[in-house]
C-alpha cells in the first residue's frame, strides 16, 4: 500500500491542475469527460489524455466507458487535493504516520504547530448505511458523486466540533478541506482499550460532556466506547453524525447514545445507572 506522503512528494503541479478539473466536473455529474476536462483545466486534450493515462496507473483516476466516457478521481487523489490545500494554506507543516483505518476514515498523523490528526472521510465507499443518511440531505441530486457525501460528512464534523470547541471536551478543530478534517491530536487511548482505574469519575465524565453539547444544541447520534479517549481527561471524536436537538430523532438519538455509555460500563465495570434518571438529568440540567 502506498503511503499518503510518498504520492504527495510525486505530485506534479500539472497531476493538481488535472484532479481538480475532474473534481470540479464532478460536481455537476459522476463521470468527466475528456473534453471538459481539457476545458477546465485549459491543458490540450491529447496532453490530458496522456497524463491521465499516467494517473490512472497511480490508481489516482478511473476512466469508464459507460454509461459514457470519463473520468473519476479516486478517493486516494481526493486526499492528496485536500492536503496540498491544507499545506498551501498553512495549516500543516508535516505529515507523519497513518494512524488507523476506520469504518469511515482514515486517519494520520501531522504536526504544524501542535499534534494534529487529518481524518480523511471515506463516507460514500464503505458505508452504505451512513451514505444513505448523508444523502438524505440531497434528495434532490440523487446520482450525487461519493465525493460529495464524504465533504459533506467533514463539513458537519468541523462544524459541529466549532461549535462546541473548547465547551464541551473535543479534539480542537483546525480546518477543513473538502473531505479532510485536521484536528488537535488527542493523547490517550480509545476506551475500549483500556482499563480504567476509577470507572466512576469516567462514566459521570462523558454523561457531564453529552449534557454540555446537549445544551448546545448538539446530539452526537453515533457515540459509544469506540469514539471516546481517555487521557487524563476524556474527549469525545467522531461528530459526523451529529444532529441538532431540532432533528425529528433528537430524543431517540440522545437516548441511544446515553444507553450505548451506560451498557458497556455495566459490562465492563458493573456500574448501573438508570437511563431514564441519566436522561431526565440531562434535560432537567437544562431547564
Ligand atoms: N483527534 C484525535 N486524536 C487522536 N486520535 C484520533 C483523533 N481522531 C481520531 N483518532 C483515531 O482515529 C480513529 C478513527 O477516528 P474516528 O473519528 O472515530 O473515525 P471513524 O470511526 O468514523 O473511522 C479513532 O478510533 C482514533 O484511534
Ligand atoms: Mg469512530
Amino acid at each position: 500500500m502506498i503511503q499518503l506522503a510518498e504520492r504527495f512528494l510525486s505530485l506534479r503541479s500539472e497531476d493538481v491542475i488535472l484532479l481538480r478539473a475532474i473534481e470540479a466536473g464532478m460536481r455537476r455529474r459522476e463521470w468527466v469527460p475528456l473534453e471538459e476536462i481539457s476545458a477546465i483545466s485549459g491543458i490540450p486534450a491529447s496532453k490530458a489524455e496522456y497524463h491521465l493515462r499516467l494517473l490512472s496507473g497511480r490508481k489516482l483516476v478511473t476512466y469508464t466507458k459507460v454509461p459514457y466516457e470519463g473520468y473519476q478521481i479516486e478517493f486516494a487523489a481526493y486526499d492528496l487535493l485536500a492536503l496540498h490545500d491544507l499545506v498551501r494554506r498553512g495549516f500543516v507543516a508535516s505529515l507523519g504516520d497513518r494512524l488507523g483505518v476506520g469504518k469511515e476514515s482514515v486517519v494520520y498523523e501531522a504536526l504544524d504547530d501542535i499534534p494534529m490528526v487529518i481524518k480523511f472521510h471515506r463516507e460514500g465507499r464503505t458505508s452504505f448505511s451512513r451514505v444513505r443518511r448523508v444523502r438524505d440531505y440531497l434528495r434532490d441530486r440523487p446520482k450525487v458523486a461519493w465525493i460529495h457525501a464524504a465533504a459533506l460528512a467533514a463539513r458537519t464534523e468541523f462544524e459541529v466540533m466549532r461549535r462546541l470547541y473548547p465547551s464541551v471536551s473535543v479534539p480542537k478543530p483546525i480546518a477543513r478541506s473538502r473531505h479532510a478534517v485536521a484536528m488537535e491530536r488527542v493523547t490517550g487511548v480509545l476506551l475500549t482499550k483500556t482499563e480504567l482505574d476509577d470507572p466512576e469519575f469516567c462514566i459521570n465524565r462523558i454523561l457531564e460532556e453529552i449534557g454540555k453539547a446537549y445544551r448546545l444544541g448538539v446530539i452526537h447520534a453515533d457515540l459509544s466506547e469506540y469514539n471516546v479517549i481517555v487521557g487524563e481527561d476524556i474527549t469525545i471524536i467522531d461528530w459526523p453524525q451529529a444532529v441538532g436537538r431540532d432533528h425529528e430523532s433528537a430524543e431517540e438519538l440522545l437516548s441511544r447514545d446515553v444507553s450505548n455509555i451506560l451498557k458497556y460500563f455495566k459490562r465492563k465495570y458493573k456500574i448501573n445507572l438508570n437511563p431514564g434518571d441519566v436522561l431526565r438529568k440531562i434535560k432537567v440540567d437544562d431547564g
